[in-house]
């Protein structure tokens, strides 16, 4: 895998200090709140089980599961569920929590979608923020950090299902999907 590697972006040691710094100030913005982290597979499942180990107030997490890219590494615009979540949002202070924002398109649906069940608050966690890619009028609360345009795997992002188990976050060699 690490051969199909151009550039490595971001190390597991940046990864973690920034998931830590995020995790002390949701941990301080939701403190009298009924938080729930609504995890979006699978991209952000790494991302979702490091962050809400570094926060340190009760919290609730459930998934869903969209697919908007199928095997290319442009967006589709077409936003599928293919799992819903387990519990009702009413009442609870729900923090989406994705990898990547790129054209924001998932997201923008998303939540639209998650607003109409009516939470206490709804608010948006990345990772990562592709801003030169924004094509829907959404921004996120919590950033990470923002990336170049380039099509990077690692940490949970993948490329046709593949590098998803990356520790770091990576440029994908173009000679990769080019071929
Ligand atoms: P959007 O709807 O264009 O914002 O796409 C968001 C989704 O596309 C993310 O949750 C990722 O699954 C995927 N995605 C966008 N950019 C990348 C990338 O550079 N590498 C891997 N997946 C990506
Ligand atoms: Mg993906």
């Amino acid at each position: 895998m690490n051969n199909d590697i151009k550039k490595v972006l971001l190390s597991q040691e940046d990864i973690s200090k920034k998931v830590a710094e995020l995790g002390a100030i949701i941990s301080t913005d939701y403190k009298d709140k009924n938080l729930l982290l609504v995890c979006i597979l699978k991209g952000s499942v790494v991302f979702t089980a490091d962050i809400m180990r570094s926060i340190t107030i009760p919290c609730n997490i459930d998934f869903m599961s969209v697919s908007s890219y199928g095997n290319k590494t442009t967006s589709s615009g077409v936003v599928k569920i293919v799992k819903d979540l387990d519990i009702s949002l009413e009442g609870l202070d729900v923090l989406i929590i994705e990898d990547i924002l790129d054209s924001g398109k998932t997201l923008s649906y998303l939540k639209k979608l998650l607003l109409d069940r009516n939470p206490a608050s709804l608010k948006i966690c990345t990772l990562l923020d592709k801003k030169e890619r924004r094509n829907a009028d959404i921004s996120s609360d919590y950033t990470g950090f923002d990336v170049p345009d380039e099509f990077i795997v690692g940490y949970g992002l993948d490329y046709a299902e593949k590098y998803r188990n990356l520790p770091y976050i990576g440029v994908l060699d173009e000679r990769v999907y080019t071929k």
